[in-house]
C-alpha cells in the first residue's frame, strides 16, 4: 500500500490497484448490509489500515433519526477497537449516479486519525473518483488545535 505518498511536494493519491479492486469489493459487500429503511440511501465503506487489514462499516438508521450513524464513521469506531489508528485509504460505496464524498462530519472524524487518506467512491455502475483528505478538509480543526500556547 502506497496510499498518500509525498512527490515533489505534493500527496499523491496511490493506492495500488489490486487494493482498490479489494476496498471496493468490501464497500460493496458491506453497502449491501447498510440499515437505511428512512432515507433508502445505502452506504459501505471499507478502511484501509497501515498494517493492511481492511474494516468495513455501513450507515446505520434509526427510528430517532439523529441516532444514526454514516457508514465511514461506523468503520473508523469498528477499525480503532481492533486496534487500528492509521489508516491509508477509505472506499465508499454507494448506489448514487455520482460517486460520493464522505458527509462532514465524517471528514473531521477520519481528519483525526489519518489527515493524507485517499479517499475513493465508488458508483454502481463502475465509475470512481479520489480525493486525499486535505483536500476534502482544508485548514482542518486537529488534535494539534488543542494545544495551548
Ligand atoms: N451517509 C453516510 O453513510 N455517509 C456519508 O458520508 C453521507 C451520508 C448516510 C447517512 C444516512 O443514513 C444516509 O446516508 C442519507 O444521508
Amino acid at each position: 500500500m502506497t496510499a498518500g505518498e509525498r512527490v515533489g511536494g505534493r500527496v499523491e493519491p496511490s493506492v495500488d490497484a489490486r487494493t482498490v479492486t479489494l476496498l471496493r469489493e468490501r464497500a460493496f459487500a458491506a453497502m449491501h448490509r447498510a440499515y437505511a429503511p428512512y432515507s433508502k440511501f445505502k452506504v459501505g465503506a471499507a478502511l484501509l489500515a497501515s498494517d493492511g487489514s481492511v474494516t468495513e462499516g455501513c450507515n446505520v438508521e434509526n427510528a430517532s433519526y439523529p441516532a444514526g450513524i454514516c457508514a465511514e464513521r461506523s468503520a473508523v469506531s469498528a477499525a480503532v477497537a481492533r486496534g487500528n489508528r492509521a489508516f491509508g485509504a477509505i472506499a465508499i460505496a454507494t448506489e448514487a449516479e455520482e460517486p460520493t464524498p464522505p458527509c462532514g462530519i465524517c471528514r473531521q472524524v477520519l481528519e483525526e486519525f489519518s489527515p493524507h487518506l485517499v479517499v475513493i467512491a465508488f458508483t454502481h455502475d463502475g465509475r470512481e473518483a479520489r480525493w486525499t483528505l486535505d483536500e476534502l478538509l482544508p485548514r482542518a480543526f486537529t488534535p494539534h488545535s488543542l494545544d495551548r500556547r
